[in-house]
């Protein structure tokens, strides 16, 4: 099984997406370059795999893909910013705001966090669906959003441990979307399989505990390929967390410490999917991925 083969489909949709754009024109080429840009577009692989993990095509994901992958690029535009990270490398080209000026970079951020939504509604979808996949990505969303004010302009107790505080920012600004990746797909799934089905089922209750180990581990990894990566392998300056004063993993526990964190919590989504069985080997496979990435 290739975890990536869905990427072609995902590509071919984010693109066609973009086609369809009735915006001024330099305002959809700044969404484009954010959007169409190189990502390893995880967050709908995992939607993806995460469809399939509960019995149905993982093409029925891809509006939920789509939709994260665009408040995922708004993100990232925004975390690039000068009053954010001011970095000014982003999938090996220069961040937006470096490419086309801070303004269009607010503005393109500003329109790709609406158009998420909008996509979700304009999709085709069934009504029940659609409004329980607009919530999922609001809440994630708002989870992103608050972890970037934790890790940016902090506010976290400061009478809770190192490993508590940091826990707590990455659980939020990376985990929060992959979260909703992970339920989004999830969800389009069982209604696929079932119909209207339950709100909470067993299923989408395991399938969000291995999406919040994974969240977490996946930015103990992003921690760690900024203190040991280089920017040829990220298409990313590194080193800049601890210039930032950003509290990371290896600077809470150390390098070896973030290490046994991601066996952990790697261990903790495996055993969680443990009775999907052979359905759920894409997300074990990107569980794998994830936890030993060097890009
Ligand atoms: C980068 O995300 C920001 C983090 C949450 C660590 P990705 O590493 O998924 O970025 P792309 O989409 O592949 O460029
Ligand atoms: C970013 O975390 C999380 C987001 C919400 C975008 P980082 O600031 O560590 O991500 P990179 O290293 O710039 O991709
Ligand atoms: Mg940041
Ligand atoms: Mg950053
Ligand atoms: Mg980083």
């Amino acid at each position: 099984m290739n975890v990536r083969a869905p990427l072609v489909q995902i590509e071919s949709h984010l693109t066609r997406y973009t086609d369809t754009l009735r915006l001024p024109e330099h305002l959809v080429a700044a969404v484009r370059y954010a959007l169409l840009g190189g990502g390893k577009r995880l967050r709908p692989l995992l939607a993806w795999w995460a469809c399939e993990a509960v019995g149905s095509a993982g093409i029925a994901s891809v509006p939920a893909g789509v939709a994260v992958e665009l408040i995922h690029a708004f993100s990232l535009v925004h975390d690039d910013l000068p009053a954010l990270d001011n970095d000014d490398l982003r999938r090996g080209r220069p961040t937006l705001h470096k490419h086309a000026g801070e303004a269009m970079a607010v503005l393109a951020g500003d329109a790709m966090m609406a158009l998420a939504f909008q996509s979700l509604v304009e999709s085709g979808l069934d009504g029940a669906l659609a409004y329980r996949l607009v919530r999922e990505l609001a809440d994630g969303t708002m989870g992103m959003i608050a972890g970037q004010v934790y890790d940016t302009l902090g506010g976290l107790d400061p009478a809770a441990d190192a490993l508590t505080r940091v826990r707590m920012i990455h659980a939020n600004k990376t985990g929060a979307l992959i979260r909703a990746s992970v339920r989004m797909g999830a969800m389009c799934g069982l209604a696929a399989r079932d119909g209207e089905g339950e709100l909470e089922s067993p299923e989408l209750r395991a399938l969000t505990v291995y999406a919040d180990a994974v969240g977490v581990v996946f930015q103990i990894a992003d921690d760690l390929l900024d203190v040991e990566g280089t920017a040829e392998q990220t298409g990313k300056r590194t080193g800049k967390d601890a210039e930032l004063g950003k509290l990371t993993y290896p600077g809470a526990i150390g390098v070896a410490g973030s290490r046994e964190q991601i066996q952990r919590l790697s261990d903790e989504a495996m055993g969680s999917i443990r009775g999907f069985g052979a359905r759920a080997d894409g997300l074990r496979r990107l569980c794998d991925e994830i936890a030993n990435r060097s890009a």
